[in-house]
């Protein structure tokens, strides 16, 4: 029999996303309406495995929904993806009279929540908090709409000098194994290429983008490369140098700016509607399920469909970039 929940606990794990705090904020306010009790956990599962837990109130989470990264702080904790470190933190949860746990955090952190909840009885509610946007069964991560935003205004930014130097700027940005900010922003920006491990096929990128002739109706060039070990933005740089000296070309590593900042409105949005939804998923006894956006409807995943590293990028948004830039 399903133990009646009384008090929510609530966490952010893995990389900080812009719209954690919103979304923070709404579990935490929709919570406390429906009349349970909020524990703020502090540095995702760290904070459950050594017990950091604090109660909330909704001034807890007054004047952070413009703010970007995480006032729970957040961590990739090693120690919960052990059975000891689960243990340790399942113990603390109850000591602290936690039934129900909502996590917002990306594929790492719901990969998490699924084994906790296959080992213990709690319900686990997972929010999707990742500039990735490489969750399954969503069309929208929180976090990924201020991301290429970002990137897009860095982009502007940096056209201003390939222009007036002529140059090929390779620019590299973040999504781990997956290219939705590189194409995305790719087309926001207007760049002439990008790089994406899900067009890598036998073909060299680099070569075909070089033949399609950059430099008929352009003078300058900029190519968004995905990041990757090997062949990231610097690799791509050092093989025009070789390969093709006659062009200037430069690299930018956008790194963490990616990552941080005011939400945007969708953002802000997204994260409060799902926020709101995870607790009425709880209320309606929904366990184990991360909360998505579907044409404009919350839905509910599973954690294993959610955390499947196969979400489809559209091949339409390809086909776009190469005719647009043209
Ligand atoms: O998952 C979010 C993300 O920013 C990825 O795009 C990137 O590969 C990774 O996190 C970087 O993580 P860290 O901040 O731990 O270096």
């Amino acid at each position: 029999m399903m133990r009646k929940i009384k008090c929510i606990g609530i966490l952010t794990s893995g990389g900080d996303a812009p719209g954690m705090n919103a979304a923070i904020r709404a579990v935490t306010r929709a919570a406390i309406a429906n009349g349970f009790t909020v524990k703020g956990i502090y540095r995702g599962y760290e904070g459950l495995i050594h017990n950091e837990i604090k109660e909330f109130t909704t001034e807890s989470v007054s004047n952070i929904i413009g703010r970007g990264g995480t006032i729970l702080k957040t961590a990739r904790s090693k120690d919960f993806m052990t059975e000891e470190g689960r243990k340790k933190a399942y113990e603390n949860m109850v000591a602290a009279e936690i039934d129900a746990l909502v996590i917002i955090g990306g594929n790492g952190s719901l990969t998490g929540a699924r084994l906790f909840a296959a080992e213990y009885d709690v319900p686990c509610i997972g929010l999707p908090g990742t500039i990735d946007n490489d969750l399954n069964g969503t069309d929208m991560t929180i976090g990924y709409d201020t991301s290429l935003n970002t990137i897009m205004e860095c982009v502007d930014k940096i056209r201003d000098t390939a222009n007036s130097h002529e140059r090929i700027f390779f620019v590299e940005v973040m999504g781990r194994d997956a290219g939705f900010l590189a194409q995305n922003s790719a087309i926001a920006a207007g760049a002439e290429a990008a790089i994406i491990p899900e067009d890598s096929t036998a073909v060299d990128q680099l070569a075909q983008f070089i033949g399609r002739g950059i430099r008929k109706s352009k003078s300058s060039s900029i190519v968004i490369v995905s990041e990757s070990p090997k062949c990231g933005a610097m690799y791509y740089a050092e093989r025009v140098r070789n390969e093709y000296p006659e062009y200037d070309v430069r690299v930018s590593i956008l790194g963490h700016l990616q990552r941080g900042g005011s939400p945007s409105a969708g953002d802000r949005i997204l994260a409060s509607r799902l926020g709101v939804g995870a607790i009425n998923a709880l209320l309606e006894g929904q366990r184990n399920v991360m909360l998505g956006i579907k044409n404009d409807e919350v839905v509910y995943v599973p954690f294993s469909s959610a955390v499947k590293s196969d979400k489809p990028l559209k091949k339409e948004l390809i086909t776009a970039l190469e005719v647009l830039s043209l």
